[in-house]
């Protein structure tokens, strides 16, 4: 089997290594096309050599843009790639605009159409994913569904064929991550003046958080009032938001504006921090599978699960309940089983070998 693997933001470099492994191991053929919508270093880079993602066959480098010239630029590039290789199937990762330019060349085409982590929805269509989840889904021919609401969501959309419950493969990849991620391992635990269990984790990079100076004040300002030291790995958009606000000039000694880090320091942080406070999908989630309790940055999530179970909680950018949610205490619920067993990728790959 010939298959060819699209990505190019930071969280599928993530979805994307465990599903490499299992092609690997079952000796299929994997073309991988790298759109270059990341390039950065600390958000492309880093993750092909700690992941051990084999070489890439295609580097499209297509960078920033409009979201339309952005996807345009990706998606005549990758019909061109897949009358060239012909695979029997292609597989789309998430959300991005990479999802949708590869999934739009891919359903005029021959190829079996895969989605991974297909059927999630924040019912909120004013987020770019939103509208990139929905198309790719309506025109995939394998949906992918991490978590049981997943399938709810597609049905309730008259989506019904093609969709295979495979857990969510952001758990097979922490599953691995694990197995690096020691106390003796310290990583970027060394090199910041906190101590584990007493930080707070934060990351920021969506565009109603960074675009809106206001929101982004707000989170900043409340985190920095908070007691716990705060670790803050920031992606290039909301580092030039700051900056350009000159945020980043009142911010307090115990607050670490750092670089974003790779995939095995960013679990060690998840890991070893008091509480994570993020608008991001992947950290949501990662926190849950770490235990570590989450303050969602954002008005709704893809993830109910996690605060339905009281591991996450929802404040939006609104002062008082950010606060709240820092200091809340007390015994969390025992967590229920949401993303499944860790072997996702090899559902994964085996729907598309059963086709
Ligand atoms: C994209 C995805 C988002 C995902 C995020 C993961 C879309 C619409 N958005 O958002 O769903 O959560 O990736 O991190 O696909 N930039 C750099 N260096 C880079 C890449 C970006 O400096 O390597 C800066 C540029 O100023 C660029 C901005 O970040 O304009 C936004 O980049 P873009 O890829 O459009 O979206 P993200 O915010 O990264
Ligand atoms: N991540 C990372 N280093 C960082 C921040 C995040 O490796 O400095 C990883 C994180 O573990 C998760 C993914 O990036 O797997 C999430 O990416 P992001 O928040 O950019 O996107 P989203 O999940 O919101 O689409």
């Amino acid at each position: 089997m010939k298959v060819l693997n699209v990505f190019g933001t930071r969280p599928q470099y993530i979805k994307l290594f465990p599903v490499c492994r299992v092609l690997k191991k079952n000796r299929h053929e994997n073309v991988l096309v790298d759109t270059g919508q990341h390039y950065d270093e600390t958000l492309s880079g880093v993750f092909l050599d700690e992941l051990d993602i084999p070489a890439v066959d295609y580097d499209l480098d297509v960078r920033s843009g409009s979201h339309g010239a952005q996807t345009g630029r990706m998606l005549a590039a990758i019909e061109g790639i897949i009358d060239e290789e012909e695979p029997d199937a292609v597989i789309v990762y998430g959300d991005t605009n990479s999802t949708l330019a590869a999934a739009i060349a891919t359903a005029k085409l021959s190829p079996t159409l895969a989605h991974v982590e297909s059927g999630t929805r924040s019912y909120n269509r004013r987020m770019p994913e939103e509208l990139n989840r929905i198309m790719t889904d309506h025109i995939s021919d394998l949906l992918y569904a991490p978590i049981d609401r997943a399938i709810e969501n597609l049905e309730r959309e008259g989506i019904t064929e093609g969709v295979v419950l495979t857990g969510d493969v952001m758990f097979d990849a922490i599953q691995w991550a694990r197995e690096y991620v020691t106390e003796t391992n310290g990583g970027v635990l060394d090199e910041l003046p906190v101590d584990p269990g007493e930080f707070v984790l934060t990351t920021v990079h969506r565009p109603r958080n960074t675009d809106d100076g206001e929101r982004l004040r707000t989170i900043l300002e409340t985190l920095d009032e908070h007691p716990l030291p705060v670790v803050f790995p920031a992606h290039p958009r909301v580092r030039n938001r700051i900056e350009a606000l000159g945020l980043d000039e009142r911010l307090s000694e115990d607050f670490h504006l750092i670089e974003p880090v790779g995939y095995l320091d960013f679990v060690r942080l998840l890991a070893g921090a008091e509480r994570v406070a993020t608008d991001s999908g992947g950290a949501q989630k990662e926190a849950f599978m770490l235990e570590t309790p989450c303050v969602t940055l954002r008005e709704e999530t893809e993830w109910d699960g996690t605060v339905e179970s009281g591991w996450n909680r929802l404040v939006g950018a609104d002062r008082e309940l950010i606060r709240e949610a820092l200091s809340e205490n007390g015994d969390r619920p025992p967590q229920p089983d949401i993303f499944g067993d860790g072997r996702a990728a090899e559902r994964i790959v085996g729907a598309i070998e059963d086709g």
